[in-house]
């Protein structure tokens, strides 16, 4: 029987083991558990490459989020735009601040912001605009910018599922995702492409104050030991992770090519089949697939998630509810109907294994498996 996990966390730490048991050890022996030289060295590593003037780490992507509104001011009484279609964090930040989460609908070919719908949602009460670029893909951020210039408002990029991902403007320029609003935020949770041992998160910026002030907040408000400039967070990035991510750092591309290589097998073996919509690539952004998420007709997900589960072939659904119609968030008065994409995408979408150590027998046998599927 072929074993075949989501992500096989086992089977790269067995490949890099020489690299990551050596950075630990050396962590260890310096037992520079809390900012260590290493997290210093990885976030210039990681502004280096995504092209951001600054990186601060921080404790995981949700913390990242918070620090980000924080750092621009969001409290209560202000607005904050994102997405329903997305990781609970991204809204829940808003919330916890005391802000109220205003959700604009996907599209239903790229599962991110339409950026259509942006402008009629815009109030004198909007703070920032939280796009979320979903599964590896980014949202079309080039007329996010241009509105949100428009009206004075900050971008904060919720890029915990895309780092590497490539934005290409109007006028050729590229740039990483995360690195184009006023924040960019990312998670390093085990299964994310740079995933670490634990939890771990970073923030980007280009601007200088922002960068001080972030970085004040993730260290309790403060700028110099004991004195509090700020309301802050204890969100740090232990040393021993940013040591196992400096190891993985160097190998990033090569992990975000697996996935590409994952990705094509799938979208060839699958073309063919009935009802089923493969991921559709924006012309203005590369996909790195942190996902590889299709989408099933008719009712159809629910069955044959079972049938795959029944030849041990894992699947998952990112994700089952919007967050408009979560329990915690019915006191925004949001109902069933307002937004129709993300409420049809809910009951449609089944992501399937990808990860960087996926083998062709692997994916031969989820692929025929898939395409003889009784239905
Ligand atoms: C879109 C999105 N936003 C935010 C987060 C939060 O990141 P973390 O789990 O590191 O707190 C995640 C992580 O799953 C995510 O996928």
């Amino acid at each position: 029987m072929i074993s075949i996990q989501m992500v096989d966390l086992k089977q790269q730490y067995l490949r890099l083991k020489p690299e990551i048991d050596a950075a630990v050890q050396h962590v260890l022996d310096s037992t520079a558990f809390i900012q260590g030289a290493p997290v210093y060295e990885f976030e210039e590593q990681l502004a280096q490459y995504t092209g951001s003037k600054y990186v601060i780490s921080c404790g995981n992507g949700t913390d990242a989020l918070l620090a980000a509104l924080m750092a621009i001011g969001v409290g209560a009484g202000d607005e904050v735009i994102t997405v329903p279609f997305t990781f609970v964090a991204t809204v829940e930040t808003i919330a916890f601040l005391g802000a109220k989460p205003v959700f604009v609908d996907v599209c239903a070919d790229h599962f991110n912001m339409d950026v259509s719908q942006l402008e009629k949602a815009i109030t004198p009460k909007t703070k920032a605009i939280i796009p979320v670029h979903l599964y590896g893909q980014s949202a079309d951020i080039e007329p996010i910018l241009n509105i949100a210039n428009k009206h004075n408002i900050s971008i904060i990029e919720d890029a915990c599922q895309a780092l590497g991902t490539v934005y290409t403007f109007s006028d050729g320029t590229k740039k990483k995702a995360g690195t184009m609003g006023s924040i960019g935020c990312t998670s390093f949770f085990p299964s994310k492409n740079l995933g670490c041992y634990g939890d771990g998160g970073a923030l980007m910026t280009d601007n200088d104050a922002l960068a001080e002030k972030l970085r004040a907040i993730c260290r309790h408000g403060s700028k110099e030991r004991y004195h509090h400039q700020y309301i802050g967070l204890n969100s740090r990035l232990d040393t021993l992770q940013a040591a196992i991510l400096q190891v993985k750092l160097q190998h990033l591309d090569e992990f975000i090519a697996a996935r590409q290589r994952t990705a094509d097998f799938y979208t060839t073996a699958l073309s063919e089949v009935k009802g089923l919509h493969l991921p559709q690539n924006a012309h203005y952004s590369t996909h790195t697939y942190h996902q590889f998420t299709i989408k099933l007709d008719d009712n159809r997900r629910d069955t044959i998630r079972k049938y795959l589960s029944d030849k041990q072939i894992p699947t998952a659904v990112y994700y089952p509810i919007p967050a408009h119609l979560q329990a915690a968030y019915q006191y925004l008065n949001y109902h069933e109907g307002d937004f129709p994409v993300s409420e049809q995408l809910c009951k449609e979408v089944l992501s399937l294994p990808i990860h960087t150590e996926m083998t062709c027998e692997q994916l031969q046998f989820i692929t025929e498996t898939f395409v003889n599927c009784p239905l």
